[in-house]
């Protein structure tokens, strides 16, 4: 990755964000912390909404990074929000989206969480299990609900990276037409659709589009099943972006090509009469708008290895650390901010301040010269960054969040303070 398509830029003799110095943002808000620039989270979603024919309607998926500020950008662009919590429903509500564009998946939704929810209104509740099914009727709301499924085998071909495994998402998709029989057969639930969500990171467009067919597929049978067109099929998220050299972006232009031949082949379809479809990304919408950034602390050599270590690290950023499921860990893009584009680069490693060697966020990265005091930019940190990390391991203080507007930088998360370092989130 290049600053080309992130959002930093080398300008004036200094490296910006948006219209902003990042020294200054630094100096102002202290680091380390988190830069958001607004306009790119919104050209991601514009980028993707015109990708997609109007039967489609996207939804951010909360958990990428639940910020009140971002998730309000998004409620403002008209997307409808994906939770999986009670708590995120309490994000989207006051990010302003209404309640019939809320969605609620997830496994594991507590009595407490369903009944909150429920009380408030929700637009769908995607039921993950029979436990969650009976709980539901018990409540004696009503209720729109959704059933999530597992995919079953390879559904076509090479290109299918999913399905036939066991998963604790939602029903197996052997099991539909019964869990579907039971929704029908309950009073109070009123039922919508399917939901099939397989994988995350998906940069082939080929991989998406089939898995999008493959729930299509499902859907008619269903539809078939129950004798009338769903009223809402939801595709997942899982759209990818580029973190490692060896990665390059989800072609949209593909996906275009593939979704307008996927849904225009519905449009005649007696069964997809009236349907509407849900894509609720997360990473794809929020990644590649986010930078880290972190200042350096101290430059070692040991036995030959230059070391730079920063004042954060996976205690903020796990997923850059490689310690979020990643099974091969591989350096996410990362640049020394005071230094120029085209400073001389050598090997370093850069580690964060935590007691343990987990704590290495590039492990093969080239920088240019860097001395104590150096901004270090860890890019592709919009999603999965904040939210997904160990804040409390080692009790270092949490990172500020910056929002860019333009030339204006505006705080959306306040660091925690050394006698309270876990600010609490509201
Ligand atoms: C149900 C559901 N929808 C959407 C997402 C968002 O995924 P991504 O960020 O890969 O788009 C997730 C992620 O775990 C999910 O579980």
């Amino acid at each position: 990755m290049t600053a080309a398509n992130s959002p930093l830029s080398f300008r004036h003799g200094e490296w910006h964000i948006a219209n902003c110095s990042l020294n200054k943002i630094a100096a102002e808000f202290k680091t380390p912390l988190f830069v958001y620039d607004q306009r790119f989270l919104e050209n991601q979603f514009r980028s993707l909404r015109e990708a997609l024919p109007d039967i489609v309607d996207l939804y951010y998926s909360i958990k990428a990074n639940p910020n009140p500020a971002i998730v309000s950008r998004f409620a403002a662009c008209a997307a409808g929000l994906e939770i999986a919590s009670a708590a995120e429903y309490e994000i989207a509500r006051k990010a302003g989206a209404p309640v019939e564009r809320i969605l609620f998946a997830g496994p594991g939704k507590t009595l407490e969480e369903l009944e909150y929810v429920l009380q408030r209104g929700i637009g769908e509740l995607h039921i993950e299990s029979s436990e969650e099914l009976d709980a539901i009727k018990a409540l004696d709301v009503p209720v729109n609900v959704s059933i999530r499924f597992n995919p079953a085998a390879e559904a076509s071909g090479g290109a299918m990276r999913m399905g036939g495994k066991p998963s604790q998402f939602g029903f197996d998709e052997e099991q539909l037409p019964q869990i579907v029989d039971q929704v029908l057969g309950a009073p109070g639930l009123i039922f919508r659709g399917l939901h099939m969500f397989a994988g995350t990171q998906l940069l082939d467009a080929e991989v998406l589009l089939s898995q999008w067919s493959h729930t299509v597929t499902v859907a008619r049978r269903i539809a078939a099943h129950v004798g009338e067109p769903l009223k809402t099929v939801d595709l997942g998220g899982g759209l990818g972006i580029p973190y490692f050299s060896s990665e390059t972006a989800l072609d949209l232009t593909e996906v275009r090509k593939g979704a307008a031949v996927l849904f225009g082949s519905l449009e005649d379809d007696p069964l997809f009469s009236g349907t509407r479809f849900i894509v609720e990304p997360g990473r794809f919408l929020a990644g590649p708008a986010g930078v880290y950034i972190a200042r350096v602390v101290s430059v070692k050599h040991s036995r030959g290895t230059r070391f730079i270590v920063l004042d954060g690290g996976m205690n903020h950023h796990l997923a850059a650390s490689g310690n979020l499921g990643q099974v091969i860990k591989k350096d996410y893009p990362i640049l020394n901010v005071s230094r120029s584009e085209d400073a001389p680069r050598e090997p370093a490693v850069v580690v964060g301040p935590l007691c343990t060697p987990l704590d290495t966020l590039g492990r093969r990265v080239t920088l240019p010269n860097t001395e104590p005091g150096d901004l270090i930019a860890v890019m592709q940190s919009g999603a999965y960054g904040l939210s997904a990390s160990p804040v409390g391991f080692l009790s270092h203080r949490l990172p500020a969040e910056v929002l860019i507007d333009g030339s204006i930088a505006n705080l959306v998360g306040e660091r925690g303070s050394f006698a309270n370092p876990l600010r609490k989130f509201d």
